[in-house]
């Protein structure tokens, strides 16, 4: 092991080097264990016990060791060529190049490996009884206008036809919870979200609801329909090379925080739309899909707040509003954090 003068001296070290040693001294240890691919003390071995050795943050440790782990065994595993290994890099430095403030590949190749996904369920748990979750996607924004139940997320021009929703949100007792936020986002029946449409709008689409005494909630809005995720940059080519689409279902975001509970962000399905079993990000959980009804009688659109004409001329269908129910049952902080501790997640 080198002295720190040994370091210094221009016989043991370059130029390049001791220009740094002037402001830091590195670490050095002796090479004691030789290491071998097969031998009883591997390169995982090696690079494990000087990791132990060096580093002091105990939870960079932690996730660098398993992180080395799994990668080592991917590797003896599949034993990848060089061919491949370049192949797998120019990927990823694509996907850096190709990244934007809008569409982050890194955070879509998360996504569309199924990662986004178990992130949330490790975090977020949801003891049985509460709405399952799912990841928030690009589009949440938080600070959005506030709508009062029964209010309109759409405007005049939005395109697509008409829904109405009607929600509650209750404890896992079935106590209801007046006063949750409810943020809604969705795409319009063209599968544009109002921050990524062709003609990019004011706010639409979204807003924030709070629930009434009765723990109940509604709105006025658009049927959503399916969208693509972007499929240009290399996500969109390792979906191509899986036999995979880039096709989202049609769904509704929600994101639900009331005071002493868990924090919900989730989306619903609506049955009828396609790619449910195909979803690139892998959020349709089964709990979350919906039958939807339709409502042809105009003294109940009346009744939702809509008027004739808007039903007939935007649904251009003979004239229907969907009708969409669902119950969101949220978990107190308290009972994800036993959870978590009984699951073995915290
Ligand atoms: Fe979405």
């Amino acid at each position: 092991m080198a002295s720190i003068s040994q370091m210094k001296d221009p016989l043991y070290v370059g130029k390049a080097i001791r220009a740094q040693l002037e402001h830091e001294i590195p670490k050095d240890l002796p090479l004691e264990k030789d290491f071998r691919e097969g031998s009883d003390y591997t390169i995982t071995d090696h690079v494990h016990d000087l990791h132990k050795s060096l580093c002091t943050d105990t939870r960079t440790l932690e996730l660098v060791t398993a992180l080395i782990d799994a990668l080592h065994t991917f590797a003896r595993k599949t034993k990848p060529t060089h061919a491949e290994w370049i192949k797998a890099v120019s990927l990823l430095t694509r996907a850096g190049q190709q990244s934007t403030p809008e569409v982050n590949q890194f955070v879509l190749l998360s996504d569309c490996l199924g990662l986004s996904v178990l992130l949330d369920e490790l975090e977020h748990p949801k003891p049985p009884g509460c709405t399952e979750g799912c990841e928030p996607g690009p589009f949440f924004i938080d600070d959005v206008p506030e709508i009062p139940s029964g209010g309109s997320l759409a405007t005049s021009e939005t395109v697509g036809e008409k829904l109405f929703f009607e929600g509650s949100v209750k404890n896992v007792e079935g106590e209801v919870i007046p006063g949750a936020v409810v943020n809604v986002w969705q795409a319009d029946g063209d599968g544009f979200y109002d921050v990524n449409s062709e003609v990019p709008s004011a706010t639409n689409d979204r807003g924030k609801i709070k629930t009434l005494e009765d723990g109940s909630f509604s709105y006025r809005g658009i049927l959503p329909t399916a969208y693509p995720i972007p499929s240009q940059g290399p996500v969109g080519e390792m979906l191509r090379a899986l036999g995979r689409h880039s096709h989202r279902s049609a769904h509704l975001h929600f994101h639900i925080t009331a005071p002493g509970y868990d924090d919900l962000t989730t989306a619903l399905y609506p049955s009828h739309s396609p790619f449910l079993g195909t979803d690139p990000v892998f959020a349709t959980k089964k709990s979350l899909i919906c039958d939807l009804e339709q409502d042809r009688n105009a003294d109940n659109w009346k009744r939702m707040g809509f008027s004739d004409d808007e039903v007939q001329e935007i649904g251009k269908t003979s004239g229907r509003v969907w009708l969409w129910r669902y119950n969101f049952v949220l978990p107190s902080v308290e009972a994800v954090k036993e959870f978590k501790e009984r699951a073995n997640l915290a």
